[in-house]
């Protein structure tokens, strides 16, 4: 993709180079809470598109059930956070996508993801539904939440054997 002839490429990344965009878009800059508890699993995957040398969208995959489940299939989608700027190309799906693909991968059967109110359409239109009344978080009070999740497909080949 290029926009003014500025290159943009995609690729996996340190939890480290996430949490600045991550904090920015997502914590309102608040870079204390901007670790995340799976951050630094080796099963984890943190992508980020670049822009020249910039990182203008993040993305991260871990392996952890939902809550109650003891499932080790599951797996949640953290952090998707776009520069506003660059917000309505694509990156946000793209960046989805590729997380949901690592997660099929290594065996994941169900993707979720704690959803803010304003991003539940963009959840939608990659095939995650609400599956319980929106609620909210004691550390963020003004935001609604909705817990998403989206059945990942089984790959053709483990089906048959
Ligand atoms: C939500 C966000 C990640 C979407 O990224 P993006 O790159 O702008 O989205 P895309 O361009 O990939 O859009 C993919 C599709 O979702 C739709 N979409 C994007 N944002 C949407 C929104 N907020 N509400 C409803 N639909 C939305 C697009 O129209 C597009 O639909 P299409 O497939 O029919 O064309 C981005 O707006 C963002 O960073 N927002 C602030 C942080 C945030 O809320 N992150 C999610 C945390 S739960």
């Amino acid at each position: 993709m290029s926009d003014n002839h500025m290159l943009f490429s995609v690729c996996s990344v340190a939890a480290e180079r996430v949490f600045p965009l991550r904090s920015k878009v997502l914590l309102e800059g608040n870079a204390e809470s901007c670790r995340f508890r799976h951050d630094e699993n080796d099963s984890t995957l943190h992508l980020a598109v670049y822009r020249s040398d910039r990182i203008v969208a993040v993305a991260t995959i871990c392996r952890e059930s939902l809550p109650g489940s003891a499932s080790d299939a599951e797996w949640r989608l953290r952090g998707v956070a776009v520069e506003a700027r660059l917000r309505g190309y694509g990156l946000g799906r793209l960046l989805t996508k590729l997380c949901l693909d690592h997660a099929q991968n290594e065996g994941g059967r169900l993707a979720w993801c704690t959803a803010r109110e304003s991003a539940r359409g963009f959840y939608e239109t990659l095939g995650f539904a609400s599956c319980a009344p929106p609620f909210q978080l004691p550390s963020r009070p003004d935001v609604l939440f909705h817990e998403m999740h989206c059945v990942l497909p089984v790959e053709a080949a483990s089906k048959a054997g």
